[in-house]
Order: structure tokens, then C-alpha cells, then sequence
């Protein structure tokens, strides 16, 4: 039998670059490679964990499907769906709930901060949001999860439940690992933390053109240019692996080399840096317009996806509930 992967996006607004150098590069990279059988859903259930307009996720559901087509997932060779499609996620979520304990949940380094970010919306969905995720994983038994590093502690839950399972109850569960990839982590323009949705000034999306990217790139804070590439501030060390994942490993060195000597020249890498993203960005642009002029194509995708994880994800539901006397 083919390994599966399985991986989803939440439905929270455009994507940017950090999701497609972490999360989608990765998808890409399996859905290529036949022996692997890939499953990738847009995670609408997760956007409701945090506060949200009901009428922007009834769009943003849609939009990252359109995303992902764009970007080159293809229905031939994957699974498309969203989430809340297949309600046997939300079933199995319940279930693996009942070896998780709260004190376990409450440790978790993402659920602390979303706290901080929302103090007065820090639902029981918030803190089931890593049981769901881990349901969404393990209802197809996928052993291979092409994400960021951000979602790494996420994982582990998803192992540490697969194992609970597996004691407990006699299931098979695989103990999901990350699929890495160069832009695991995608770092913020503005030279502190991570390229993150809800950071303003920091992301790049998939959509932007190549005027807007240059603004974007232009408000990224630098230096004179010049001394020792240890002590370069963080908005530098940004543009530096921008440079070496749009452009290469050799221009990254050729930037470094060049800030020990003679000084490097912030003007003319953001406009060359502008050109080689838009470079890779235009072709999904040009592709997301012939989905959006066919939206029957879309919908007709969306339903035979959901039909297809259905099949497999409603087995696992059946066994699980077989091995703890549900049934
Ligand atoms: P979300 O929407 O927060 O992130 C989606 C994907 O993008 C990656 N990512 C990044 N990678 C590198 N650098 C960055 N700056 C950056 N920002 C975001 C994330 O690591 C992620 O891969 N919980 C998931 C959604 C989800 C899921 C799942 C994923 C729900 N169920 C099951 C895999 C399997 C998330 O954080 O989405």
C-alpha cells in the first residue's frame, strides 16, 4: 500500500510565502512522487478556534482550494477537500479527546500564545485545536505531513495520540512525521519573528504583484550594508534568506561576501529579490484566473475530493469506534 500524506491550511485569508515554502512546496514535492498517495484539505473546522465572519469563511474555504490548484495541486494526483466535508474529523477528534488530558493541552506553547492573543475568546475549541489536527492526520493513517516547523508541537501531540490508540485500544495508527523543506521557516519582512496572517507588514501573499511586492520589500528595515554579517540586524538577515530561497545559495554568499567588503547595496537586492519572487508567483496568478473563470470546475473538484477522504476516513471511524466498544 502507498504511504499517505496528508496536510491542510487554515481557512483564515490569503496565503503568503510562508505557507507556500512551507507548507506547499512539501506538497507539491509528494503529490510528484508516485509512491506516496497525498491528501490535502483546507482546515475551515480549525478557523472557527479563533474569533471569525461567518460570510469571509464561506469564501476563504473556497479560496484556499483555489490556492492550492493554482500553486499546482492537481486533482489527478491528490485528494482536494475541506475539511468540514467530512465530518469524521470532528468524530475521531472527540474520541482522541478522551486520551489527552487537559493539563497536557494547556502546556502546549501555540495554545499559550493564542491565549495572549485572544484572553477573552480562549475556547474549548482553542484548546482542542491539536486533537483536531491530529484527527485530521490519523483518520488517514498518514505517516508524512509536509508543514512548517511552527507546527512541530502539534505533531508530537499527533504522535503521543497514536501511541495512546495503539496501547489502549489495539489501532494502527503510524506516528506522524514532518515532511520538511527549505522555507520551513519563512521569516517576517519586518525582520522580527515569523511571516504570520495576522502580523501586518509581515507576508507576502500569493496574489500580490510585482509593484506591490516591491513596496512590501521596500519597507523591510536594513543596515549601512556593511561590517560583520554576525552582527546584521534581523531585517537583513530576512532579505538574506529571501536571497537564498528565490535566487540561491551562491547570491546569498555573493550578498554576504560582499557586506564584508565593498558594502551591499539595499536598493538594487530588493529590486532583483522583487523580480525573482514575481518570477515564481506569476504563472500560479495566471493559473488562479482560469480556476476563478470556472467555478463549476471548482465546485465539481471540491465534491468528488470530499467523496474520495469520506471512504477512508469513514474505515478508520468504523474501527476506532469497533476497539472502544462504541459499537
Ligand atoms: P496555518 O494556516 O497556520 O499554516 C499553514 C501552513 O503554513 C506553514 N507556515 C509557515 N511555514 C514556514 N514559515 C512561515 N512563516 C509559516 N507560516 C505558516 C505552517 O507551518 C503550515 O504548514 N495547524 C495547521 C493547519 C492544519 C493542519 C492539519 C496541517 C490543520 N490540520 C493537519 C497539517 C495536517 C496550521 O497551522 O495552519
Amino acid at each position: 500500500m502507498k504511504k499517505r500524506v496528508l496536510s491542510g491550511i487554515r481557512a483564515t485569508g490569503r496565503l503568503h510565502l510562508g505557507n507556500y515554502l512551507g507548507a506547499i512546496k512539501g506538497m507539491l514535492a509528494l503529490q510528484d512522487d508516485p509512491t506516496y498517495e497525498t491528501i490535502y484539505m483546507v482546515a475551515d473546522l480549525h478557523a472557527v478556534t479563533t474569533p471569525y465572519k461567518v460570510e469571509e469563511l464561506r469564501v476563504n474555504r473556497r479560496e484556499v482550494i483555489i490556492d492550492y490548484l493554482a500553486a499546482g495541486l492537481d486533482p489527478e494526483k491528490s485528494i482536494l477537500f475541506q475539511q468540514a466535508d467530512v465530518s469524521e474529523h470532528a468524530e475521531l477528534a472527540f474520541y482522541f479527546s478522551s486520551v489527552m488530558t487537559i493539563a497536557r493541552m494547556q502546556h502546549l506553547p501555540t495554545f499559550k500564545e493564542k491565549v495572549k492573543q485572544y484572553p477573552d475568546a480562549a475556547t474549548m475549541a482553542l484548546l482542542n485545536y491539536p486533537i483536531l489536527m491530529s484527527a485530521d492526520i490519523l483518520v488517514y493513517k498518514a505517516g508524512l505531513v509536509p508543514v512548517g516547523i511552527d507546527q512541530e508541537p502539534h505533531l508530537e501531540i499527533s504522535r503521543e495520540i497514536a501511541r495512546k490508540m495503539n496501547q489502549e485500544y489495539g489501532m494502527d495508527f503510524p506516528e506522524p512525521q514532518r515532511f520538511k523543506t527549505p522555507g520551513e521557516y519563512v521569516p517576517s519582512l519586518t525582520g522580527e519573528g515569523k511571516m504570520s496572517k495576522s502580523v501586518e507588514g509581515s507576508f507576502i501573499t500569493l496574489v500580490d504583484d510585482l509593484a506591490t511586492i516591491k513596496a512590501k520589500l521596500s519597507k523591510a528595515p536594513t543596515d549601512s550594508g556593511k561590517g560583520d554579517i554576525a552582527q546584521a540586524t534581523g531585517g537583513v538577515k530576512a532579505l538574506l534568506s529571501f536571497v537564498e530561497l528565490f535566487q540561491g545559495a551562491d547570491r546569498r554568499k555573493a550578498y554576504e561576501a560582499a557586506y564584508k567588503n565593498e558594502g551591499i547595496r539595499y536598493g538594487d537586492l530588493k529590486h532583483d529579490l522583487a523580480e525573482a519572487i514575481y518570477k515564481e508567483l506569476q504563472p500560479i496568478q495566471e493559473k488562479r484566473k482560469a480556476f476563478e473563470s470556472d467555478p463549476s470546475r471548482v465546485d465539481q473538484i471540491i465534491a468528488e475530493g470530499s467523496k474520495r477522504a469520506r471512504v477512508i476516513a469513514a474505515q478508520t471511524v468504523a474501527e476506532v469506534k469497533e476497539k472502544m466498544g462504541l459499537a
